[in-house]
């Protein structure tokens, strides 16, 4: 049988790195939160005649309205209506898809809250790491068989800028989103040798139902169409992070690489602004 010759440069056969991919069709699509924000733009962005779409969130109506538009522009929706904290649910939602649907080129681990108690460091921080930490995992590891068996596919964590810092009032949000980014990091280690790809994507703000009564201003804030746009070109060579909009990561980093007493001076005059009720009065 004569060999294949490898298309990898020397240095990636010696390091074992996997050439840059091109865009390639996603036919076959799975996204948890789509009832609302960037899951619903993300659904609508995949969307192409004869696609399949698993879609994931726990507002029926929402989700069956979406099923509709999806189905006006040709592709073939799957609705799930649960709980990404109910790993049951998620568990029996993946193999559903897998039977009906096949596959899935893409996994979007989409669904995630930001609590209701912008600065508390108690009430919601269980829910938000039970969701966006735990619900991450339900979505994806279901799926990790079926993948590795076919020895292709694309994981999407959409996690957040938010991972990077701690940021005044969203303590359980940051630790949420940090957490699952090196979790998804380690799993990224394990899968991408056997040719699955992982990305975490973190963006800036985003104007959605999460971010609709925020009191403070969201610089570079984008919106939910725009974003997914950004995400679906960008992920599509497979880069381990993508972190956008440029000018918030590069701010970010910069606040993470000043020393702590500056940081923090400059970050808690937001938390004294924004922030006034915690610890609640006796
Ligand atoms: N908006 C931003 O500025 C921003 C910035 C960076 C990262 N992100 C991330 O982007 C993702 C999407 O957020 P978004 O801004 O689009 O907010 P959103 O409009 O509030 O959408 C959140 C989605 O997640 C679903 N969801 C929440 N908890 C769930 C649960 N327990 N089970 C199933 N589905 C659940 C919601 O559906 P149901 O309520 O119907 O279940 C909804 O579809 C989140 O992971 C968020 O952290 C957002």
């Amino acid at each position: 049988m004569r060999k294949v010759p490898s298309q990898k440069s020397p240095f990636q056969q010696r390091f074992r790195i996997r050439p840059l991919k091109t865009r390639n069709p996603r036919k076959t699509v799975f996204v948890t939160g789509a009832s609302s924000g960037l899951g619903h733009a993300l659904a609508r962005e995949y969307a192409e005649a004869g696609t399949k779409i698993g879609i994931v969130a726990r507002r029926k109506e929402k989700l069956y309205a979406l099923g509709d538009i999806l189905s006006r522009a040709g592709s073939v929706p799957f609705v799930f209506t649960g709980d990404v904290r109910d790993r049951n649910f998620m568990a029996e939602s993946a193999d559903s898809f897998l039977k009906n649907a096949g596959v899935p080129d893409i996994v979007i681990a989409n669904a995630g809250t930001r609590g209701n108690h912008l600065g508390s460091f108690d009430q919601d921080d269980k829910d938000l790491i039970d969701t966006n930490f735990h619900g991450v995992r339900h979505t994806i590891l279901p799926f990790i068989p079926s993948l590795l068996a076919a020895g292709r596919g694309q994981i999407l964590v959409i996690s957040s800028l938010a991972a990077k810092l701690a940021l005044p009032g969203a303590a359980g949000y940051c630790a949420s989103k940090a957490a699952i980014n090196r979790w998804a990091g380690s799993l990224r280690l394990a899968l991408s040798p056997r040719g699955i790809d992982l990305t975490i994507v973190n963006p800036g703000f985003i104007r959605t139902e999460m971010t609709r009564d925020n009191p403070y201003p969201m610089p570079f804030v984008m919106d939910a169409d725009e974003a997914a746009r950004i995400i679906r070109r960008k992920s599509s060579s497979a880069p381990s992070e993508l972190n956008f909009p440029l000018p918030m990561s590069l701010g970010i980093s910069l606040l993470a690489l000043l020393p702590d007493r500056i940081r923090e001076s400059f970050l808690s005059r937001f938390q004294a602004r924004l922030y006034l009720s915690w610890p609640p009065a006796p």
